[in-house]
């Protein structure tokens, strides 16, 4: 795993887009996993300003995204494909039907769940998965207790994260009390992985995440057996981390990060 500390939130963010970038230009056809929430809109943000000022093109690119509220339609403005269609997918020149989410309003929630894996599968598996943390230690909406070798799936929300979404829904009573999320597995499969996460309140869960030991307690700490886990944070979500100074070291002086300084 490599941790990057980066000076605020906007930095972070930052580089976030420009790893992204850099993989869409290298290879124009990437399957890229997307992530919503907060954390996400500034690195949505950037990349449509990159693909306005300098041409990122998304023409030949997939998505697919980590999960999708059970019962939310797709113009309901709390579902995820909503959140994507108005931060990214509409200011740049992807191919709407080469984005993709689970419907949470299928019919048979299980087979749409088989199928979106298949789907991955078919298009050649993910190539970067962007990733936020929850409050919970959950990626994707893979909770607390969430196998690290579960596979897309419904899953019911744990109190931590309705209480972490809830002012969206103007209120906890209001908010899906499940979603269709990739599993733990699914993610490892991403041949890179790259979780962002800023702010204080993140503090506490990223030390656990990436310093504590792998438990299926805090799922983001399974990105520590990936081969490619880039983990990017600010000094607010930073500061319970025991060996920053190893870390800045290293973002400082490793060649591989030096277009990035
Ligand atoms: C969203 C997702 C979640 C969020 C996490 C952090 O697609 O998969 O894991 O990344 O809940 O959300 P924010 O950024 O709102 O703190």
């Amino acid at each position: 795993m490599e941790l990057i500390i980066q000076r605020d939130k906007e930095a972070a963010a930052l580089l976030a887009a420009r790893i992204v970038a850099n993989e869409l230009r290298a290879n124009p056809h990437a399957v890229l996993g997307l992530a919503t929430g907060n954390t996400m809109e500034a690195v949505y943000r950037h990349l449509v300003r990159m693909h306005r000022e300098q041409n990122l093109d998304f023409s030949k690119c997939n998505t697919f995204n980590l999960d999708e509220y059970v019962g939310l339609a797709a113009t309901d403005p709390n579902s995820y494909r909503y959140f994507m269609n108005k931060h990214l997918f509409m200011h740049v020149n992807i191919k709407l039907e080469n984005t993709h989410l689970p419907d949470g309003r299928a019919a048979d929630l299980g087979a749409e769940c088989r199928n979106y894996e298949a789907l991955i599968a078919r298009t050649g598996g993910i190539d970067l998965q962007l990733l936020g943390i929850g409050r919970s230690g959950h990626i994707g909406f893979n909770e607390p207790l969430s196998a690290l070798r579960s596979r897309t799936r419904e899953k019911a929300l744990t109190p931590t994260t309705i209480k972490q979404n809830a002012p969206l829904f103007g209120g906890e009573d209001k908010m899906p009390r499940r979603a269709i999320t990739m599993g733990v597995g699914t993610i490892l499969d991403a041949r890179r992985c790259l979780l962002l996460a800023t702010g204080e309140e993140k503090a506490g869960i990223i030390a656990q995440a990436v310093e504590g030991p792998i438990t299926s307690m805090v799922t983001a700490s399974a990105l520590q057996l990936h081969q490619r886990a880039t983990v990017i944070v600010d000094e607010a979500s930073a500061t319970q981390l025991k060996e920053r100074e190893y870390y800045r070291w290293i973002f400082a002086n490793e060649p591989e990060w030096v277009e990035y300084r």
